[in-house]
């Protein structure tokens, strides 16, 4: 982030938009015990979703920011770690609800952040949910990334690129200003899948008992 944005970030304006954007993001979606928040920054969003979930892990590819995000939450329910949401440090499933919060417009490409997503996908357990919000493209948006990286989503795609990495879709809305995202991890195989399953099963289960 350059500099402006780093400061527009601590910022108390910052402090009130993201009081106002997480609920408006997260709606009533269960996040679960052991929650992932993708892209802390300055961790803002970190000191107001870390009061309402148990346990958090905010993942941050800037190594200055995550290091001072980790000294001030030192001995918190949260721990930050230094790394890049395109290629997560976290095994399979092991996360119970994951977030970004104005994240994905700072991922350089699109196909870079459709890693994000699939990354998110992965480490999110069944039935999981991934929430999330981002700012709409705008002249306001464009000059507070002069000089730094600005691939704005679009939210017209956006549920068909959480689809392709394989969430239900539960909802993309926007206001003026920001766009939000609801999906989830199916929490069981496609229904096809299941028969297919139980067939096989039984098909192995006649074999072993015979005829
Ligand atoms: C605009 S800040 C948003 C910070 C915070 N979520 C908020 O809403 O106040 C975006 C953050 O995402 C981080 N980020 C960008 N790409 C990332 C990646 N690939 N992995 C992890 N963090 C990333 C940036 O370093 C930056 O700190």
């Amino acid at each position: 982030m350059n500099r402006l944005h780093r400061w527009l970030c601590r910022s108390d304006h910052w402090r009130s938009t993201v009081a106002e954007r997480l609920p408006w993001a997260i709606g009533d979606a269960e996040l679960g015990p052991n929650v992932l928040e993708i892209g802390p920054g300055p961790g803002l969003t970190t000191d107001l979703l870390g009061t309402s979930v148990p346990r958090l892990t905010a993942l941050e590819i800037d190594a200055a920011l995550a290091s001072s995000l980790s000294s001030r939450l030192k001995g918190s329910n949260v721990q930050v770690i230094e790394g890049d949401a395109t290629e997560m440090p976290f095994g399979d499933s092991e996360f119970s609800g994951a977030v970004s919060f104005t994240m994905l417009h700072h991922v350089p490409s699109e196909k870079l952040q459709n890693k994000v997503l699939a990354e998110a996908f992965r480490v999110l357990r069944p039935g999981g949910f991934f929430v999330g919000c981002d700012s709409l493209q705008s002249w306001f948006m464009r000059i507070f990334h002069l000089g730094d990286t600005l691939v704005p989503v679009n939210p017209d795609t956006f549920a068909s690129r959480l689809q392709s990495a394989g969430f239900e879709v539960l909802e993309v809305k926007q206001n003026s200003q920001a766009f939000r995202f609801r999906a989830r991890r199916p929490s069981a195989l496609p229904v096809k899948a299941q028969i297919e399953n139980e067939t096989n099963h039984l098909c192995w289960f006649d074999l072993w008992r015979g005829p």
